[in-house]
């Protein structure tokens, strides 16, 4: 028998790139190819890409520059570009590096193996259509095979929200839900192959509506339906806009017992005059305000969050805003970023914050962010939690895992097995994780 071809698949950018990129290997797997973890042995690599801020994007020119002296070697290597970069710039991507032989949009992955087949007739291809067919289901012809824990499940893709910084509404285009039946389908699938806790994943994944037995179903609808698979202990569900927290959905954080007590919300600002030019379509009182429904209906879930620093026209009054609601609403983890200009959304022709006046802003956030998330993680010393433990430790006979808060947690006992769901007590704090015992 011949030797498989192998497959380097990188992966940029949020949790839907890193569902895409277990998908197309899938897919090449029909084609002979199995995936090896350096580019070094590859005939094929795959940069799934991702096109949210400038930086971003620009990492994938200099990643490809350094495949030059591999393709020298290896003239039949094949390099493609996947993901949101590959859809935002299409062709213009093989004019500024003729090495690229492949570039595929996150819509058309299933077009994936007739693609490579193009390419080694030494053809180039390109693919960025939004088609009409439904890639997850030509996508779905999967080997059974044995898989970790934790999975992510895509369940919803795009967004009409089109906030004034954001390029997933043209990278991803509109929002679009998977029917309720195939999403079950692949959640039962997943916990056959060993998964026990799935992430449900949308840009929007709160604005849900697939369709169900009984017309469309809602995100809570479906997490229900989800709460009755056997051997599916935990479900989480990433990102939701503020907009779309319905009541049924604050309510399942309440009283769903597998829905884990965490939730990211972003917010992007704490001033409504920004909030108003981002095109978000809620205030920082409307915020705060669901934040303490939730907060009713689950005391104890762990709020996450997104930010935007030196977006066009803020002011150090507007930044002060900012400030007061992430102290007001202690987020166990938040993420900020400073604003980068990308092309072609509307804020883009606006005027923009001195680089330096949102560098000192991004520090200052940060500071207050970290005490915060500091200071929630020592508040679990002393206290029992439950941890799905996922791999091995850095030292022999440790495992670790994630708590229902999603703290990673570590335990030294040499009889813990990969996929164990177990009751800990919480020991101490470290720098990035808690130390716990068994019991
Ligand atoms: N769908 C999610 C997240 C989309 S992208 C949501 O609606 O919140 C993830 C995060 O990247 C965003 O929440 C935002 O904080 C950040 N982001 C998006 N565009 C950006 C830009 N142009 N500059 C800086 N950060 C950006
Ligand atoms: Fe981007 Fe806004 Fe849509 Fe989130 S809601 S993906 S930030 S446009
Ligand atoms: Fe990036 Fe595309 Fe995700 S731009 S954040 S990879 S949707």
């Amino acid at each position: 028998m011949s030797e498989p071809k192998k497959l380097y698949i990188k992966t940029y950018g949020c949790q839907m790139n890193v569902y895409d990129s277990e998908r197309m290997a899938e897919a090449m797997g029909g084609q002979g190819y199995v995936e090896t973890k350096s580019p070094d042995d590859a005939d094929m690599i795959l940069l799934n890409t991702c096109h949210i801020r400038e930086k971003a994007a620009e990492k994938v020119y200099s990643e490809l520059g350094r495949f030059k002296g591999l393709k020298a070697e290896k003239p039949d290597l094949k390099i493609g570009v996947a993901g949101c970069v590959a859809q935002a710039e299409g062709q213009e991507i093989m004019r500024r590096q003729p090495l690229v032989d492949l570039v595929v949009g996150p819509q058309s992955y299933h077009r994936l193996p007739e693609m490579e087949a193009k390419t080694r007739e030494g053809k180039k291809a390109l693919d960025t259509d939004f088609p009409e067919e439904d890639k997850f289901e030509k996508l779905k012809n999967r080997p059974k095979a044995k898989r970790g824990p934790t999975a992510f499940l895509t369940v919803q893709e795009g967004c009409d929200k089109f906030c004034a910084f954001c390029v997933v509404p043209y990278t991803r285009g509109a929002e679009v839900s998977r029917p309720a039946d195939r999403i079950l389908h692949e959640a039962r699938d997943l916990v056959e192959r060993g998964v026990r806790e799935i992430t449900l994943l949308g840009q929007n994944v709160n604005a849900y509506h697939g369709a169900g037995p009984n017309g469309d179903m809602t995100l809570a609808g479906l997490i229900w339906e989800l709460n009755k698979v056997d051997g599916l202990e935990r479900i989480r569900f990433t990102t939701s806009h503020p907009n779309d927290m319905t009541d049924d959905l604050i309510e399942a954080h309440g009283t769903c017992d597998r829905l884990m007590p965490y939730l990211h919300l972003p917010v992007q600002s704490g001033s409504d005059r920004i909030l108003k030019r981002m095109n978000r379509s809620h205030t920082a009182d409307s915020y705060l305000r669901l934040i303490e429904r939730i907060r009713e209906a689950r005391p104890d879930i762990l709020m996450s969050g997104d930010f935007i620093v030196g977006f066009p026209e803020e002011t150090d009054e507007d930044f002060k805003a900012t400030l007061d609601l992430v102290e007001q609403v202690r987020y166990g983890y938040a993420y900020s970023f400073k604003y980068s200009t990308r092309p072609g959304t509307p804020a883009a022709e606006r005027p923009q914050v001195d680089p330096e006046k949102a560098d000192s802003r991004l520090q200052e956030l940060q500071a207050v962010i970290t005490r915060h998330q500091r200071e929630i993680q020592d508040s679990m010393v002393g206290r029992k939690l439950r941890v799905l433990f996922e791999k091995p430790g850095r030292q022999s006979g440790q495992m670790v895992g994630k708590s229902e808060y999603l703290h990673a947690v570590h335990v030294s006992d040499a009889s813990l097995k990969v996929g164990e769901l177990r009751d800990v007590r919480v020991v101490s704090s470290g720098a990035n994780s808690l130390a716990a015992e068994l019991l």
